[in-house]
């Protein structure tokens, strides 16, 4: 039986009809757990409305009957924030069916989308008149521009581009009592008072529903230069990222980082990847440089660079893609870690930021910290170095029992999170806090931005009905 009330199923059905309605148990199950199954929750049911009209009317009557809401997009984050909670009372709010793209400006170098717009597909309608939109990230073919909003998404890119946030110029968000904020404004300058669209991103589903969004494009890259670079250490990393700027400046457009053992990950787990090295090297680094003009002489950039870093012993050996396959290959070894690292068993997933300087001091100390209090914990650490912000993952000890690493998990996450704070860094690079980083937010977050933080939520949403039980 439904914990719902009649009238409110009727009353939406009548906004969304039965097509935007998933009440069954079997249909429902794929927006009830996220992708890793880390996350699982129980719905009451799975609304789709197809426009802002029809989210605003679901809004406006979850508001009336005070039924909780818990937006989600491709439910691809990776800290619970799309999952339901366990009681089975809350309303799913998909946007999966608003996937307009509703404009294209190219004199304004803007592209508006609907929120449940997958971001592959923006990427390709951006393509399309030769513009670039730079966000990229290992879910781009499944996640959608109204959870990267939610989320401030990062990714491979942030280094030339920005994040989310710096991609946006205006959004669309129903607000949680059902108004509807049309801040659809496509300007790069606009000092009228506070920016309220930076309240919206990411607020994880706390605040309002995003439903459309005008997002910055930029000139369509037109040459590409790839290498796959072995290092001796992470801080060799950290100086040749600096030699490398210096040399090509805003060419520099990827520069991501990995450990062996998440190289030896990935080669175990994910198909027709293969090591490009034959000897085995404690680091990698990724690097991307691209340029608007074709055929520049970035080959030569990237050669002039790493033989100067290989004279000093930063770099040890390093080969550039000379096709489009080998790029494509050098990407999948990057993006395979997530996937590779769950068949190794239970893992502790981080996303913590500290200033690029202090990146090798914090592996090297939190290493030490976490080998020496749990024996034979794998740490799978990679992630983009030049944002200082490294994917710190923690797999359980090879053979050990999946429920006694579970138990540790706290007691990890204080000695990586302690050591965050050490360094004056972020819980939370990129993924959000979620349900996975809420408790740990009250811990190490400011209480005065806390405070603020709830003022906030208690103003916009004083019922409490948006995504309950997230971030705060
Ligand atoms: P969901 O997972 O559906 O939702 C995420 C959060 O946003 C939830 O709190 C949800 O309630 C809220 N939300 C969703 N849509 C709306 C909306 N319209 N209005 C209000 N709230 C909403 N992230 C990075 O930043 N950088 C990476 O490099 C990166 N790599 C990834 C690689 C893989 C393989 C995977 C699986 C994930 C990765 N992520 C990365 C995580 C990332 O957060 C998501 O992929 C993406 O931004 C979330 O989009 P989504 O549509 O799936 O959102
Ligand atoms: C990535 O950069 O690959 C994702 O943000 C990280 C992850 O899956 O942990
Ligand atoms: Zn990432």
């Amino acid at each position: 039986m439904s914990a719902l009330p009649d009238d409110f199923i009727r009353e939406i059905e009548a906004v969304v009809g039965a097509v935007g309605m998933v009440c069954d148990a079997e249909r429902m199950q794929s927006y009830l757990s996220d992708w890793r199954n880390a996350y699982r929750g129980e719905a009451a049911l799975v609304v789709r409305p197809a426009s802002t009209e029809e989210v605003a009317a679901v809004v406006r009557l979850c508001n009336q009957y005070e039924i909780a809401l818990v937006p989600q997009g491709g439910n691809t984050g990776l800290c619970g924030g799309s999952i339901p909670d366990a009681s089975g009372t809350q309303v799913v709010l998909s946007l999966t069916r608003m996937t307009g793209i509703r404009e294209v400006d190219t004199e304004n170098e803007t592209i508006t989308v609907e929120a449940g717009a997958i971001l592959q597909t923006v990427q390709e309608a951006a393509a399309e008149v030769g513009r670039l939109f730079p966000l990229s990230l290992g879910a781009e073919g499944s996640c959608t521009v109204g959870g990267n909003l939610a989320t401030n998404a990062g990714g491979t890119a942030v280094l030339r581009y920005g994040n989310m946030r710096d991609l946006t110029l205006g959004l669309e968000v129903v607000l949680p009592d059902g108004q509807i904020w049309n801040g659809l404004r496509g300007l790069r300058k606009d000092n009228t008072g506070y920016d309220l669209k930076h309240l919206f991103i990411g607020s994880e589903g706390t605040l309002g529903i995003i439903t459309a969004a005008v997002l910055k494009l930029y000139p369509a890259v037109r040459s590409v230069t790839t290498a796959w670079v072995a290092l001796p250490s992470a801080h060799a990393a950290v100086q040749l990222i600096g030699i490398i700027r210096g040399l090509c400046g805003d060419r520099l457009t990827g520069f991501e980082l990995m450990s062996r053992l998440s190289v030896d990950f990935v080669l175990r787990h994910v198909g027709a990847c293969s090591d490009p090295f034959t000897e085995t090297h404690p680091w990698y680094v990724l690097i991307e440089l691209s340029d608007t003009q074709p055929d520049a002489p970035l080959n030569e950039l990237l050669e002039q660079g790493l033989g100067g870093a290989l004279e000093r012993g930063l770099v040890t050996d390093a080969v550039l893609a000379s096709s489009e396959a080998q790029v494509a290959a050098l990407w999948a070894m990057r993006e395979g870690i997530s996937e590779a690292q769950n068949h190794e068993g239970p893992s502790l997933k981080h996303d913590i930021s500290v200033p690029v300087s202090c990146i090798p001091a914090f592996i090297q100390t939190t290493d030490q910290r976490l080998l020496d209090q749990f024996a034979g914990v794998r740490i799978v650490a990679y992630g983009h170095v030049g944002d200082g912000n490294l994917h710190y993952n923690v797999s359980k000890p090879v053979g050990s029992d999946d429920t006694a690493f579970k138990a540790q998990q706290d007691a990890i996450m204080h000695v990586i999170y302690e050591a965050t704070t050490r360094f004056q860094g972020s819980i939370s690079a990129e993924h959000g806090l979620g349900q996975a980083k809420r408790a740990a937010a009250k811990h190490y977050k400011d209480p005065l931005e806390l405070a603020l933080m709830r003022a906030i939520k208690t103003t916009l949403d004083p019922k409490g009905l948006m995504n309950p039980g997230k971030v705060l």
